[in-house]
């Protein structure tokens, strides 16, 4: 086993053509992960893959337990968690089909359960989430991107809204002011209980519109399934190649 897990974000409930070794369906004290854990095999590596909206695709950011994800991976001794995630672009760069390793974020959302240190404490506990991607997971990807000839932007940060709706175009005007580069609604509290816990966990960001207000265009499902089919044979390259590097180095 490699002790790397991955979260499927939208359009990637599943990992398609890889062998299913096993299902686990496990409950943890923060309720049932959003799927049972599908163990796979990736270049010969073992590897878990969670889809955070569950399979069939129905359950929506603000609804993910994300406390229940984390915990069931921990539980299974992973140290290493690759999150894929849809997003919006706002700046420049980000034009949609593009992937990003973000190292920084900016928390939006509300009303979300978004740790493990709430009650029944010893004594109270703040982690340390100055960058909260962890850097050497980021260097990974993107080593493994460089060596691969996969274009990636390698920084960034993604601005994270509670959804399920997308944003207004003044909303992301300020998300730009803010210094947001990218926007999307799953990339917390994921990665703070992923810290909680010491997993190394890095964020790769696949655009799949332009976000609000960027371009005439309303932002239609169709357009973002289109971007999310285009990005995803990418995704899954780069998701490979890192487990790939991982097996030489072990
Ligand atoms: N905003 C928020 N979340 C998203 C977007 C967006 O434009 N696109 C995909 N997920």
């Amino acid at each position: 086993m490699s002790n790397i897990a991955i979260i499927g974000g939208s359009g990637l409930s599943e990992l398609p053509g890889l062998e299913i070794i096993n299902k686990i369906e496990l409950d943890t004290p923060w309720g049932k992960p959003s799927a049972p854990i599908t163990v796979t095999k990736v270049n010969g590596v073992e590897v878990l893959f969670l889809p955070r909206h569950g399979n069939p695709h129905t359950i929506p950011p603000h609804k993910v337990n994300y406390r229940a994800n984390i915990w069931a991976l921990h539980k299974n001794n992973i140290s290493e968690i690759i999150a894929v995630n849809a997003v919006g672009g706002i700046t420049r760069e980000m034009s949609p089909c593009s992937i990003v390793i973000p190292d920084q974020l900016i928390d939006y959302t509300h009303s979300r359960a978004d740790s493990y240190h709430e009650e029944n404490l010893t004594e109270v506990k703040h982690i340390d989430f100055t960058n909260p991607y962890s850097e050497s997971l980021r260097k990974k990807l993107i080593n493994a991107s460089n060596e691969n000839k996969l274009d990636v932007v390698s920084k960034g940060t993604y601005a994270v809204t509670q959804g399920p709706r997308l944003e207004t175009a003044s909303e992301v005007k300020r998300l730009e002011k803010d210094g947001n580069d990218i926007v999307g609604m799953t990339s917390m509290p994921e990665a703070s209980l992923a810290r909680e816990l010491n997993i190394d966990y890095a964020c790769c960001a696949l655009i799949v519109n332009w976000a609000a207000g960027k371009t005439d265009d309303v932002i239609t499902m169709e357009i973002i399934e289109n971007n999310l089919k285009d990005g995803l044979g990418k995704i899954q390259r780069l998701i490979s190649a890192v487990i790939n590097n991982e097996s030489l180095i072990k």
